[in-house]
């Protein structure tokens, strides 16, 4: 890891996601039968739990960045696959990592609406491998998996648009139903711990609907995680993707991103008894997946910008 990088990590953060090296891409053998490439992630992850950094594992079970080999074959290949793959990363794990994403962004993008209080289990993603081979019990299978693999860590369910209510709705009905079903087997504890509110957000994001969000998790027993914080000033999706697209901003994006995030810090402060963790999805403007709208706290040249001093005192927001 770059010093500079590293020093700006272990000043401001307790906690840390790698943004790409625990992914299955990553760990999982190339080939089926063939070795697991844990030690690019071992190296970042020693290091970091060195300085006394906690490690939050993204991400186990999702339709991208993963093998094709691991959702292809019979069902019962598939499923041994899933079972090996969690068993596997989260036996070498353990000790290390404090909580995972079990299961990452399997519910579809945008629900239709009225369509948000059918059965979850009808608006899951269609083109997933493992829904595919396994239709909607992957998630659960998922998670009693890893429970049973790491009773000590934290499971979580992570996906975006949550404050997109009608998919907020569908979340908080799989996970209250997964969670329900543990129940009644006389398990005392949730199954699913909490849910990732990735957080990719705009300058037009509305506060309240990711207020009602956080308070429909909170309301079915779960924790809630912001996960994946970062707001763009310029969309910054499809061809404008990728690091090293960042560009000045203005004073009047700076401001309006500013009072965004105090806005929502605000917010996560009234409800930080029910929100363990925020994580911010990059540090700096010129590596963030999106650079093109600049949505970091952090500059390029890992100046801090005024959002960072918004996130540090989010009620004084006057100057801006
Ligand atoms: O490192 C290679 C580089 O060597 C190569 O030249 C270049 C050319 O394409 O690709 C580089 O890898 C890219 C990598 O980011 C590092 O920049 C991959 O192509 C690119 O696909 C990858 O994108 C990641 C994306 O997940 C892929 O699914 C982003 O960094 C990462 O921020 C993003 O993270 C996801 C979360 O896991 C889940 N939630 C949504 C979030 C944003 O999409």
């Amino acid at each position: 890891m770059m010093d500079d990088y590293f020093d700006l990590i272990i000043k401001h953060f307790n906690v840390v996601t790698l943004e790409n090296q625990m992914k299955p891409d990553h760990l999982a053998p190339r080939q089926r039968g063939g070795e697991y490439n844990f030690s690019t992630a071992d190296n970042m992850i020693n290091e970091l739990l060195l300085n006394d950094i906690l490690i939050h594992g993204h991400t186990l079970v999702w339709h991208n960045q993963t093998h094709s080999w691991m959702t292809e074959g019979t069902p019962a290949q598939v499923r041994d696959n899933l079972v090996n793959y969690i068993n596997t990363v989260m036996a070498h794990y353990k000790g290390k990592v404090f909580s995972w994403d079990v299961v990452n962004e399997a519910v579809m993008e945008r629900i239709n609406p009225g369509e948000q209080n059918n059965s979850w289990k009808t608006q899951l993603r269609t083109e997933s491998g493992w829904y595919k081979a396994l239709g909607a019990d992957f998630i659960e299978l998922a998670f009693r998996t890893a429970r049973e693999a790491d009773p000590d860590v934290e499971l979580y369910y992570n996906d975006y648009h949550l404050n997109n209510q009608r998919k907020a709705i569908v979340v908080a009905n799989m996970v209250k139903d997964i969670n329900d079903r543990y129940k009644r087997e006389g398990n005392e504890r949730n199954l699913i711990d909490g849910v990732g509110m990735q957080g990719h957000y705009s300058l037009t994001v509305n506060i309240d609907d990711v207020r009602n969000t956080i308070q429909r998790f909170v309301d079915i027993g779960v924790k809630v995680v912001i996960s994946e914080l970062d707001i763009e000033t310029r969309n910054a999706w499809g061809t404008n993707s990728g690091p090293r697209k960042d560009t000045p901003m203005t004073q009047q994006e700076q401001k309006q991103q500013a009072v965004v995030y105090a806005q929502l810090f605000k917010l996560f402060k009234e409800y930080s008894e029910f929100i363990p963790r925020i994580t911010l999805w990059g540090l700096d403007d010129e590596n963030s997946w999106k650079s093109f709208g600049n949505p970091c706290l952090w500059d390029g040249d890992l100046n801090p910008k005024q959002s960072f001093f918004a996130v540090l005192n989010p009620n004084r927001t006057k100057g801006l």
